[in-house]
C-alpha cells in the first residue's frame, strides 16, 4: 500500500447552490455551518483556536496530551484509526504516537486543510499508511477500507459533534458506530456546560476572529455562487441558548434588502436572521446517556481539571 493516497467523494458543487436556495428560501432561514471552511474559512478556524477566549481547542490538546497514555491503554494498538473532521491535525499527531494505529483514514470536507495536515503526519509517521478522504462525514459513508481487517476506531474529535442537534447526533452516533463495526469504538471530544457568560466570550472574541468567521460564509457564496451580499450589511450574532444548551451563530440584517444568488433573488427585513451554526454543549451524564440510546457502552470519559471540555470513549 502506498504510504498515502488521497480519494475524493466530494458532494457535486451543484449541491451547495441547492442547499444555499432552499436554506435562504425558508423562515427562518439557516445555512449548514460545514459551509464556513473554504481556505480562508479554515484559516480564520485556526485563528479563532489560537483566540485567547475560545478555550475548546487548547483544552482539548492539553487533554489528549495529558491522558494520551491512558487512551490508549484502552482503545489498544493496531487499529483502523478513521478520524472525521481532521482539520490542522494537530491533536492527531499526538494520539497516533500514542496509540501506534494499523491504518490512518482521516475524512474532511475541506479539500486543502486535509491534504496539508495529511501529508504532515504521513512525513512524521513514515511506516503508517495514510488514506485521506474528502467528503462530507456527516452524510452516509461508504469509505474505501475493505482491504483492512483491523478493528476500527472512530476518532471524532473538536466537539464537532455540537453542530448537530441531539436529535441529528443521535443519528449519527447510531450510523458511526455500525461504520466502526463489531469490535469497533468510538473517541469522541465534546464541549461541556458551563458558565454561560464563558461560552459567550468564545464566540463573541474581541479581535472579531469569530465575526470574521461567520461573515466569510457571505464572501464564499458571493465567490462560488456568483451573490451580491453586502458585507457591511450584516453583522455577526452569537448567544448560549439556554433552554436548548448551546451556541447559537446567525448572520443578521442591518436593513431591509435584498441579495442576488446566480439570478434568484432573497429579501431580507431588517433585524432577520440567517443562522448559520448551533455548537451544542453537553454535562457528562447527558452525553453518556445519549451515546447509550445509539447503543454505545460509555466506557470511559476524560475531563480537564477546569472541567471545560470531555473526552469519551464508546464501545459498541
Ligand atoms: C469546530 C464546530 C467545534 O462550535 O466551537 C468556533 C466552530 N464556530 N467558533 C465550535 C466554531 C465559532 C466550532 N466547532
Amino acid at each position: 500500500m502506498p504510504p498515502l493516497s488521497f480519494v475524493d467523494l466530494q458532494p457535486s458543487a451543484g449541491s451547495f447552490l441547492e442547499d444555499v436556495f432552499s436554506g435562504l428560501g425558508v423562515s427562518p432561514k439557516a445555512l449548514s455551518p460545514k459551509y464556513f471552511y473554504d481556505a480562508l474559512g479554515s484559516r480564520l478556524f485556526e485563528a479563532i483556536c489560537e483566540l485567547p477566549e475560545y478555550y475548546p481547542t487548547r483544552t482539548e490538546l492539553a487533554l489528549t496530551r495529558d491522558r494520551a497514555g491512558e487512551i490508549a491503554a484502552a482503545v489498544g494498538a493496531g487499529k483502523l484509526l478513521i478520524e472525521f473532521g481532521s482539520g490542522a491535525g494537530i491533536k492527531t499527531g499526538l494520539l497516533l504516537g500514542a496509540l501506534r494505529p494499523a491504518a490512518y483514514v482521516p475524512v474532511d470536507i475541506a479539500a486543502d486543510a486535509l491534504k496539508a495536515s495529511a501529508g504532515r503526519l504521513a512525513a512524521e509517521f513514515p511506516d503508517l499508511p495514510v488514506i485521506a478522504v474528502c467528503a462530507d462525514y456527516m452524510q452516509p459513508l461508504d469509505l474505501p477500507l475493505d482491504g483492512i481487517a483491523a478493528p476500527r476506531l472512530i476518532y471524532f474529535p473538536g466537539s464537532t459533534i455540537g453542530n448537530l442537534t441531539p436529535a441529528e447526533a443521535l443519528l449519527f452516533l447510531q450510523r458511526a458506530r455500525a461504520l466502526a463495526g463489531s469490535g469497533g469504538a468510538m473517541l469522541v471530544g465534546v464541549d461541556l456546560k458551563k458558565d454561560p457568560q464563558r461560552l459567550h466570550d468564545a464566540y463573541n472574541d474581541a479581535q472579531g476572529v469569530t465575526a470574521e468567521f461567520n461573515l466569510n460564509l457571505l464572501r464564499r457564496i458571493n465567490r462560488e455562487l456568483a451573490a451580491d451580499f453586502d458585507l457591511d450589511r450584516f453583522r455577526h450574532v452569537a448567544f448560549y441558548n439556554a433552554v436548548a444548551g448551546r451556541i447559537e451563530m446567525h448572520l443578521e440584517s442591518v436593513c431591509a434588502q435584498t441579495v442576488t444568488v446566480s439570478g434568484r433573488s432573497f429579501a431580507f427585513a431588517a433585524g432577520e436572521r440567517l443562522h448559520t451554526e448551533n455548537s451544542c454543549k453537553y454535562s457528562v451524564a447527558e452525553f453518556q446517556r445519549l451515546a447509550r440510546s445509539a447503543g454505545y457502552d460509555a466506557e470511559a470519559v476524560w475531563v480537564d481539571a477546569e472541567e471545560l471540555f470531555s473526552l469519551h470513549l464508546l464501545r459498541g
